[in-house]
């Protein structure tokens, strides 16, 4: 079988719950789970504020010295940045803003791209982000587009963020969760949109199960 064809692509916009349902589906498919969010947020990290607004080679000099690897699968899978667990150190909202800037670099993208179909050509994988479906692995065998009001997804994300021990004022977080929408959908490079053979769902009045539970009957049924 060809190996792409053992990608599912997750696609959404931020607060969603990709993560958590990527997750939990590659533990159901005993696959791997592909943050990709996570790699543009460790980029974001490493080359620090204001890396958009570098030159194109050196950045892409800069970028050569970082490699993504992943290990293990369900919801066991580990990324690695130069051979290092990438952790929570990623997961806060103004990490989140940096990435979602670099992420409008086409050199950036680039690379990423290339490191994440080099992942997806040698290990079966839920992966999850924002161009999965139509430009990293437009071939994946079963494709997902997650969406939800900016409110409820603002709501689930201040849970996470506060499970973490970050506080944040409701409104704030849900202005900023717009802004990344923003940023996210209105890019020139690869803007967040469904692709034309990806499955919709609305999850605004879905719990984690039900949406767990809708994606498994799809791929088992094979639509
Ligand atoms: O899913 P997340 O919040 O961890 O993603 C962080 C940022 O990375 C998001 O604002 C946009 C960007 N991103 C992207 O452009 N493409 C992806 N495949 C994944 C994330």
């Amino acid at each position: 079988m060809n190996k792409r064809l053992n990608v599912i692509t997750l696609d959404g916009p931020a607060g969603v719950g990709k993560s958590t349902l990527a997750r939990l589906l590659a533990e159901e498919l005993a696959v791997a789970w592909l943050d990709t969010g996570a790699m543009f947020r460790c980029l974001a990290l490493k080359l620090g504020p204001g890396a958009e607004k570098l030159a194109e080679d050196a950045l892409r000099r800069r970028c050569a010295t970082f490699s993504f690897s992943i290990g293990g699968r369900g919801k066991d899978t580990t990324l690695y940045c130069n051979g290092i667990p990438v952790g929570e150190e990623v997961r806060s909202e103004n990490v989140g803003l940096l990435a979602a800037r670099i992420a409008a670099v086409p050199a950036i993208r680039e690379v990423l791209k290339q490191a994440q179909r080099a992942i997806g050509q040698t290990t079966p994988l839920v992966a999850e982000g924002r161009d999965m479906g139509i430009v990293v692995f437009p071939d994946a065998e079963f494709k997902f587009f997650l969406d939800a009001s900016p409110e409820i997804r603002a709501g689930r994300r201040l849970k996470e963020l506060e499970q973490n021990g970050e506080a944040v004022n409701p409104a704030e977080l849900a202005d900023r969760i717009r802004h990344r929408d923003n940023l996210d959908r209105n890019r020139a490079i690869a803007p967040l949109r469904p692709a034309d053979d990806a499955v919709l769902v609305d999850t605004s009045s879905m719990t984690v199960e039900e949406v767990l539970n809708f994606m498994l009957r799809r791929i088992t049924e094979g639509k």
